[in-house]
């Protein structure tokens, strides 16, 4: 979890003043905490308090961006385990449930793409609203966890349901979210990422259309589910993955000892990269210019990593290869998954649209060497990249069958 912090976001709610202790209790149990507030909420509760709990500056202005380098609310987002938004009032739910995004607490959670948890306070009848209800049940579709709030005499004088529950409640939620899911726990996961970069001369040079983004949500997740991860990235234009190592690498050959030295100790390899498969026979010492004429390009093809690591792998070892196609793409799917000896193939359509390269969804079919076959809707690369590790996991612990995926 090295890097990673629980976000807590408050709301302008009476309850904001639980929202020390919720911190203070986190801290205890060994979290890094980084709070956000909504302006509201800091007249409730000074941001020095919670600053004082957590050792972090809180977050409340999205406008301030106290560190050039880097945009705040992506940041924090990028480095979230989990996110906690106590006490959540009727406003910031309803702001939710319609993707607005007009303060720090609302604009972080549609950056980030961790587990959310929503914790309700408010008078009971505002609670019992249909309005209210509705947002919840928008946000409860989406995955998002809403805690039921406590029964009893509330700040509006009214006794009923719509007390914030204890933050040792909370705080209880929030490590069995965390454990439920560190199931990649002892598996060390190599994954491969992006383009691969074939130098013509010392300007130019040959490469693809691969973001990264596919392979840096498979590394995000699998550190999220516990897994020891090694990244291995061809040049792209994301942030580090916080907990996995990182290893930069330019050309195939370098992605190819990036990945021969980091399986040596791994279990998994992930090749979600797309390596260029041909380079120039000769890179040009100097940069060939125009008077020189046409330039002659001859090319050679580049190590298939894949096969490479296959064929000399570690007993144990799992290998799964993701095929780029645009047509034929179940059989072209199949023969990659035969001729690379691998034990699972995540075959994706890339001239769809919002499938493949530098898009934030994807569509794949998953394909075991035993036949199975799991064909996934259009989706998420961080929601792909937990059905992979899963189909990951069941092939390691119950060998290959039908995916259940
Ligand atoms: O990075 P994004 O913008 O998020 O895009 C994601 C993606 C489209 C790149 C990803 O989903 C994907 O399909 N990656 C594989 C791209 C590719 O190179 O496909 P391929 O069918 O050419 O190669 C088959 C497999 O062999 C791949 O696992 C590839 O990593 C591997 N390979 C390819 C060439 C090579 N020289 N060595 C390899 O190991």
């Amino acid at each position: 979890m090295e890097g990673q912090s629980i976000l807590v976001g408050v709301g302008g709610g009476i309850a904001a003043y639980k929202s020390a202790a919720l911190c203070s209790l986190l801290v205890k149990r060994g979290y890094d905490v980084q709070v956000l507030m909504t302006e509201n909420a800091t007249r409730f509760i000074q941001p020095l308090t919670l600053q004082a709990l957590t050792k972090h500056p809180v977050i409340f202005d999205t406008f301030a961006e106290p560190n050039p380098s880097e945009i705040a609310h992506i940041a924090v987002a990028d480095r979230a385990l989990l996110y906690v938004i106590a006490p959540a009032t009727a406003n910031l739910i309803a702001k939710l449930a319609h993707g607005l995004a007009d303060d720090m607490v609302t604009t972080t959670a549609l950056a980030a793409t961790c587990k959310t948890i929503v914790a309700p306070a408010m008078n009971v009848h505002m609670y019992d609203h249909p309005a209210v209800q509705h947002n919840l049940s928008i946000l409860r579709s989406r995955g998002t966890i809403v805690l039921d709030p406590d029964e009893g005499p509330l700040a509006c004088g009214y006794t009923g349901k719509g007390r914030l529950p204890e933050p040792e409640d909370i705080a209880e939620v929030i490590e069995a979210m965390l454990s439920e899911h560190r199931d990649l726990e002892g598996l060390h996961i190599v994954i491969t990422a992006g383009p691969t970069i074939e130098d013509i001369d010392p300007v130019r040079y040959l490469s693809n259309r691969s973001s990264g983004k596919m392979g840096y949500a498979l590394a995000k997740q699998a550190v999220a589910r516990g897994a020891k991860v090694t990244l291995v990235s061809g040049p792209t234009h994301l942030s580090p993955v916080p907990g996995a190592k990182m290893m930069y690498v330019r050309s195939t050959e370098e992605m190819l000892s990036g990945v021969r030295e980091a399986m040596r100790e791994a279990d998994v390899l992930i090749a979600a990269a797309a390596p260029a498969d041909f380079r120039p026979a000769a890179t040009f010492p100097q940069k060939w210019k125009k008077s020189q004429g046409a330039m002659q390009l001859e090319f050679v093809q580049t190590p298939d990593i894949l096969a490479t690591v296959s064929r000399q792998r570690n007993k144990g070892q799992t290998i799964v290869g993701f095929a780029a196609e645009t047509n034929d793409v179940i059989r072209y799917g199949a023969e990659k998954l035969n001729e690379k000896g691998l034990d699972l193939i995540v075959i994706n359509d890339v001239s769809q649209q919002g499938a493949g390269f530098d898009v934030d969804t994807n569509q794949v079919t998953l394909m075991t060497k035993s036949g199975g076959v799991s064909t996934l809707p259009l989706m998420a690369k961080s929601s792909v990249a937990d059905r992979i590790l899963s189909a990951v996991k069941q092939l390691r612990e119950h060998g290959n069958g039908e995916l259940m995926v």
